[in-house]
């Protein structure tokens, strides 16, 4: 089943909530919000505050995206907020294995992530601790980038090494994903499609963008 999951990054900030609202009210079950320090990534966004503040407007799955440097300071914080799921980046993690161990003895969902520059062996000792992986379909920190398609056969081979290991674990994408590049992200393997200028833009409603997209996809099939 493939999941179209909005990130806030390019929603409308003077109404985040309202826009979450939007999402939940389209039937959709997960946001992502894109915490970056200015370190690791060239921009700076949302802290701990921000989800807790959508916490308490939404029902929906808090996906929280830490484009942060020393993401282990924050796990704690940012579960006590009201993530459901906290998104390392490999990149981040020098002990990676004990970070994610930490975000599941949290009681939350864990995933890894990996930046486009960045093998899939990085990551292949840790299938075992996470519930998802997101595979950065364009540099991370800005939304409205153009998609980097060398990404897909990093996503083929992701599928491939999931499948050889039995492992039911979602692939999700991330950056420049909308009705052209969801096609070929779901043929790659991907089932989760985190979008942001794509789905929150002046264009159309959040669920006609989202309608488009799974359109897309259906019609590719
Ligand atoms: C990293 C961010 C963005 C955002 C999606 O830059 O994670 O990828 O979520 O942005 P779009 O969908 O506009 O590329």
């Amino acid at each position: 089943m493939i999941v179209i999951e909005p990130s806030i990054l390019s929603a409308d900030f003077t109404r985040l909530g309202e826009q979450a609202h939007e999402a939940e009210a389209a039937g959709l079950k997960a946001i992502q919000i894109d915490i970056m320090d200015g370190r690791f990534v060239p921009n700076i966004t949302f802290g701990p505050g921000v989800v807790q503040a959508l916490r308490s407007v939404v029902t929906l799955t808090l996906d929280v995206h830490l484009m942060i440097v020393e993401p282990e300071r924050y796990l704690e914080t940012f579960a006590k907020a009201g993530a459901d799921r906290l998104i390392v980046h490999q990149e981040t993690c020098p002990h990676l294995h004990r970070t994610l161990q930490a975000i599941r003895d949290l009681g939350v969902e864990a995933g890894v992530t990996i930046n486009p520059g960045t093998p899939v062996s990085a990551i292949e000792e840790v299938f075992d601790l996470i519930d998802l992986v997101q595979v950065m379909t364009v540099n991370p920190g800005f939304g409205g980038q153009e998609f980097l398609h060398s990404q897909l056969s990093k996503i083929q081979r992701i599928r491939a090494i999931l499948m050889r290991e039995h492992r039911k674990i979602p692939i999700a994408v991330d950056g420049g994903i909308d009705a052209t590049t969801a096609p070929l992200v779901v043929e790659a393997g991907a089932t989760v499609l985190i979008a942001g200028s794509s789905v929150y833009n002046e264009y159309a409603s959040v669920k006609e963008n989202v309608n488009a997209m799974l359109s897309s996809i259906e019609r590719s099939l």
